[in-house]
């Protein structure tokens, strides 16, 4: 079940923002537990350097990886050319570049509803433009295309998450949901799925160290404990939820689902 043996994974935003398992990292080393050979691309060499270090402590001799800013078209097609050098093809693209950035339209700068633009919408759309020629190729082949996973956020459908605005992240997330279900079609009769990963309130070392400090909470634990309250589930996912999530999507046991999303949160977009 879910074997990805001969398959080629790229990931895009493989890092951690700090030490521990973003969703990323975690997606990374999942699929490469399931015989995928993965290539990692990350903007932040360090983070990409922390997956190296787990690919290698459970000896996945197949990892890959390269530095690339993902809002680059020129950074991302030497990234997918590297990756062919490689492994010579790939099966499985995971977008899960992303971050968030409060703000409303007032109080939001310009420079940053772009940068949020660029960082949750860009990335897959740019993804896709260097991953798809190369899936469509090897369907035209040998009968076999691709299946391509974008990580969305909750924030996409419930605003007001952890009671802050964040209009930017909102409308970019639920914009990378549309331009997944657009491309799924566009591309539904060249062997290639296109799915949605809509993540929820997920422990990740982004949630510790970074929102603790912007929302001025004492502790992580306290944001953990205000956090949990928030899901029914009376908990927080980890990075293996979402993981588990798109491992399911990209493998051949998901091989009639295209254009559709997997919310994977505790319930809380339901019981609001
Ligand atoms: N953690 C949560 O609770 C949560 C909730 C909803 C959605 N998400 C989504 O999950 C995904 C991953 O989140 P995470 O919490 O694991 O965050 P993370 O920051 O730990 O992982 C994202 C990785 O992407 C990299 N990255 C950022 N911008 C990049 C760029 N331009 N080019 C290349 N790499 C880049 C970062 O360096 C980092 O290593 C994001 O799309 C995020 O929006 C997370």
């Amino acid at each position: 079940m879910l074997d990805l043996s001969g398959k080629v994974a790229f990931v895009a935003g493989a890092g951690s923002v700090a030490e521990g398992w973003g969703n990323g990292r975690a997606t990374a080393v999942l699929l490469a537990r399931q015989g995928a050979k993965v290539f990692g691309t990350d903007f932040n060499a360090e983070a990409l350097e922390g997956t190296a270090g787990a690919m290698q402590e459970e000896g996945h001799k197949h990892w890959a990886c390269c530095k690339a800013d993902m809002t680059s078209s020129d950074e991302v097609k030497q990234a997918v050319d590297r990756c062919l050098q490689r492994h010579g093809r790939i099966d499985i693209l995971v977008n899960n570049v992303g971050g968030s950035f409060p703000g409303d339209p007032v109080s939001l700068s310009v420079e940053e509803w772009d940068a949020q633009m660029d960082r949750n919408l860009k990335t897959a759309f740019l993804g896709c433009k260097h991953v798809l020629p190369v899936m469509e190729r090897q369907f035209e082949a040998e009968g076999k295309g691709g299946a391509i996973v974008n990580v969305s956020s909750i924030a996409s459908m419930s605003f007001q998450v952890g009671g802050r605005v964040h209009i930017a992240y909102a409308a970019s997330k639920a914009g990378l949901e549309t331009f997944s279900r657009a491309t799924a079609i566009a591309y539904v009769k060249k062997g290639i799925r296109v799915n949605t990963v809509v993540v929820g309130m997920i422990d990740t070392p982004l949630v510790s160290h970074r929102l603790t400090k912007q929302l001025g909470v004492a502790s992580a634990d306290d944001l953990a404990a205000k956090r949990n309250a928030l899901v029914p589930m009376g908990r927080t996912g980890s990075a293996w939820d979402i993981a588990n999530a798109v491992l399911f999507l990209a493998s051949d046991e998901a091989g009639y689902i295209t254009a559709t999303k997997l919310v994977v949160d505790g319930g809380v977009t339901a019981a609001r």
